[in-house]
This record gives structure tokens, C-alpha cells and sequence, in this order.
């Protein structure tokens, strides 16, 4: 009873404003030290949930082993994967007090179109494994969210009802395969269904050592043929629809011969704008805006391409200065809170996308999982831009934060 009675008044010291100056409010941040001690909360629905990482729970116990597997995985000791975390504790931010953000507005444009919001959805491909709406429910909550999506080449459904279920057109992520036909195909497919923009991936040419997927895999004994087909990853490719038609094979996965002639051969072959996906250096900056990129997309794969030990946010300072405002600048890799988004607008980028975010809301729950993650991560971007004293995208700056040494 003593202890409800308590439990009560620090609840109402929570919703007061003096919280954090008084003796009861040193009490309760103990509590929520001890809180980060408690077992992992199973939230029943999205309303529950308090930040994105609610959701990862959740589909983890949701996900069969290798799907799970799939989705968390990244290369041999996961060293890039946690240093896309990892990086963002190395900048802090410099509030600015009593600027009037009455009024914070995330709007902003991308290749002249305007975006109710910096955050985009990252191109995750095979998204059945994690809900059986798969991208039809992205898109859904893409357009309820009003967020900007694109598309993986590894679709589980057909690009124009992609489109049409977020009632207006995609951006589609492209893997390059040693067969030009392929790639072909799929241009002319994705520009006819309305696409004006490709995003060529770059960073498995070489492929990726996904040893944590490996290690789910051999945990789970289900016979997964009637969704992967029985001949391995020619036949589950064949079956997704964009591959649909095409006689792709492993082999042609190989792209490592491919340099920075391709995107003379997309832009020959499409005139939808180009994005180059995967860049991390100065040097890889400055060889897509010389080839024509329309867009320079600093990414590491969400930690799933090469064991460089490189978090993305480290990468985009290098990117930044060599792009020199040529062209705009988006991020992948890590992102899980309004902060880390805030965080990189600070250093330059144009626009954020996120990954695995909001595949933990798919997999738990649906197309309301992903509206909730979109939801909370937009009010978190928006209270720290208020907090920082920034009312619009375009006020977010250098000044905003800082490097801990
Ligand atoms: C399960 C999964 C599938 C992915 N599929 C693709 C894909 O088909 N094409 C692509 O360019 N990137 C793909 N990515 C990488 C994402 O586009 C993005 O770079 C990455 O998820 C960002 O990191 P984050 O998950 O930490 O947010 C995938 C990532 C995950 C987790």
C-alpha cells in the first residue's frame, strides 16, 4: 500500500514541470536507471509502445528463427552494426533556450518534391517474411504517414500495387546483376508503373559475410520450401515479381567488375533521376556527383555489407564536404530515435531513412505497427527540434550540436 501510495506521487511528479529540480525527481531518475535493468516489456499493441525499440521486442518473439535472423543480422562480428549505434554517442546536442518553436514544422524538399517530412522508408526487401502484408502495408502506412518509400527490387509485391497502395508513386532500389537485360527490365517496369526516381545499391558488388544469419538459420527446422521454392535463391528470386519473367541466376549476383560507367548506362537506358546507395567515402562522393548522380545516399547497408567498424553518421562528414551542397545528401544506418535523426540533419544530411525501424512495427503488428513507429519517430523529431530551438529543417545546423572528445 506504502508503495503504491509513493508509486502515485512520483506519477504526478512525472507530468510536473519541476521534475528534475526537486529531491523526488533525483528518486525517480534512480527508478529509471532501474528501469534499464527491468526484462524485456512485451508490448500487446502499437499504442503501448514508448520508443521503436518496444517493437524490436515484439518481433522477436513474433519471427521464426531465420526470419529474425535475416532481419538483425550483420557481417562477421556485427563490428559495422554496432558502430552505426555506437556512433551517435560521440555527438551531443546544444539546446537553444526560449526561441518561440510554438510552431515546428519537418517539411522540406527532396529532387523538388516536397516531403511532410525529412524521415523516408529505407528499401527492405522481402518484406513477406515479416508480415504477410508485406510492402502493401508499408505503403499503406507510408501514405497514411505521408513519408516518402522506396522500393527494394526485392519486392514481395508488384511494384504498381506498391503505388497504388500509397496512392502515389515510389522511389525503386535497384541491385545491379551482371545481366543488363535484367536490370533493363526492371527500369522500364518501375518507369512505366510511375517511378521517377532509381536508387542503385552499390555496396554488396563484392557480396557480405552474414554470419549471424548463418547462426539463425541452423536454429530453425521448418521446411520452407513453398515460399522459397526447393532450388536454393534462383528459384525463391524467380518467384518475387520483379525477377518474375527474368532468368536471373546466383552468378549473376557477382557484380564486382561493375564501376562508375553504370550509371551512364542507367541514365541511357531510364530518365528517372538517379540515386548511388551505399557510399561511405570523400572519394566515392566526389566519383557519383562526377558521374551524374542526382542524389549521393550514405549508407553501410544498416551494417549488412562490409566489417568496416564505420558507423554511417561517422562516414557523413567526409561525404558532406565532398558533395559541397552539388547535390542533396541522405542517411542510412542506425537510426532509431528523433535524436540520431536530428543529429545527422545537424551535420548535413537532406533526408534520413530508416530500416529496420520500422520492420520491427511490420513484423509485430502490421500496417499499424509501421504508422505507429513513423508516428513516434516524427513527434521525437519534433520535440527535439523544439528542444534544440530550431522551428524548421532548414534551421537545423552545425550549431545545434556537438563532438565528444
Ligand atoms: C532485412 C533487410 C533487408 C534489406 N533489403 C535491402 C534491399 O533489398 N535493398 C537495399 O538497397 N537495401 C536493403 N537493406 C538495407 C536498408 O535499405 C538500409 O540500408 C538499412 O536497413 C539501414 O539500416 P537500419 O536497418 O539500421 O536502419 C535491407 C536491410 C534489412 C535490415
Amino acid at each position: 500500500m506504502e508503495g503504491l501510495a509513493r508509486r502515485r506521487f512520483l506519477m504526478f511528479l512525472a507530468s510536473s514541470p519541476l521534475l528534475g529540480c526537486t529531491a523526488a525527481g533525483r528518486l525517480l531518475a534512480e527508478e529509471s536507471l532501474d528501469a534499464i535493468r527491468l526484462p524485456e516489456y512485451l508490448i500487446k499493441s502499437p499504442a503501448e509502445a514508448l520508443d521503436v525499440f518496444d517493437f524490436h521486442t515484439a518481433a522477436k518473439r513474433t519471427l521464426p528463427p531465420a526470419h529474425y535472423g535475416y532481419l538483425a543480422t550483420g557481417t562477421d562480428g556485427n563490428e559495422t552494426l554496432s558502430a552505426n549505434r555506437r556512433a551517435f554517442e560521440d555527438i551531443y546536442l546544444r539546446p537553444m533556450r526560449m526561441v518561440d518553436t510554438s510552431d515546428v514544422s519537418l517539411e522540406t524538399t527532396l529532387l523538388d518534391e516536397r516531403l511532410e517530412s525529412p524521415i523516408v522508408l529505407a528499401p527492405v526487401g522481402s518484406q513477406r517474411a515479416f508480415h504477410a502484408d508485406a510492402e502493401l502495408a508499408s505503403a499503406r502506412a507510408a501514405r497514411a504517414q505521408e513519408h516518402l518509400q522506396i522500393l527494394s527490387n526485392v519486392t514481395s509485391n508488384p511494384i504498381e500495387d506498391v503505388i497504388a497502395a500509397r496512392g502515389k508513386p515510389v522511389w525503386f532500389q535497384l541491385y545491379p546483376t551482371s545481366q543488363w537485360a535484367t536490370a533493363q527490365m526492371m527500369l522500364e517496369r518501375a518507369e512505366r508503373a510511375g517511378a521517377r526516381v532509381v536508387v542503385l545499391t552499390v555496396d554488396l558488388n563484392s557480396g557480405s559475410n552474414r554470419v549471424l544469419l548463418g547462426q539463425y538459420v541452423r536454429t530453425d527446422d521448418r521446411d520452407c520450401s513453398s515460399c522459397h521454392g526447393a532450388g536454393g535463391v534462383e528459384d525463391f528470386l524467380r518467384m518475387t515479381p520483379m525477377y518474375e519473367g527474368s532468368s536471373v541466376t546466383f552468378a549473376d549476383f557477382d557484380t564486382s567488375d561493375m564501376t562508375w560507367d553504370y550509371l551512364d548506362r542507367i541514365r541511357r537506358a531510364t530518365s528517372m533521376k538517379i540515386v548511388v546507395k551505399g557510399v561511405v567515402t570523400r572519394e566515392d562522393a566526389a566519383s557519383a556527383v562526377d558521374a551524374g548522380a542526382d542524389v549521393v545516399y550514405v549508407s553501410n547497408h544498416g551494417g549488412r555489407a562490409e566489417a568496416s567498424g564505420w558507423g554511417a553518421l561517422e562516414s557523413l562528414p567526409e561525404v558532406v564536404e565532398a558533395v559541397d551542397g552539388s547535390v542533396p545528401v541522405m542517411i542510412d544506418s542506425g537510426f532509431r530515435r528523433g535524436t540520431d535523426i536530428f543529429k545527422a540533419l545537424a551535420m548535413g544530411a537532406d533526408a534520413v531513412c530508416i530500416g529496420r525501424a520500422y520492420i520491427w512495427g511490420l513484423a509485430a503488428f502490421g500496417q499499424p505497427g509501421v504508422e505507429k513507429v513513423l508516428e513516434m519517430l516524427k513527434a521525437e523529431l519534433s520535440m527535439v527540434m523544439g528542444q534544440m530551438g530550431a522551428r524548421s529543417i532548414a534551421e537545423i545546423g552545425p550549431q545545434h550540436i556537438g563532438i565528444r572528445r
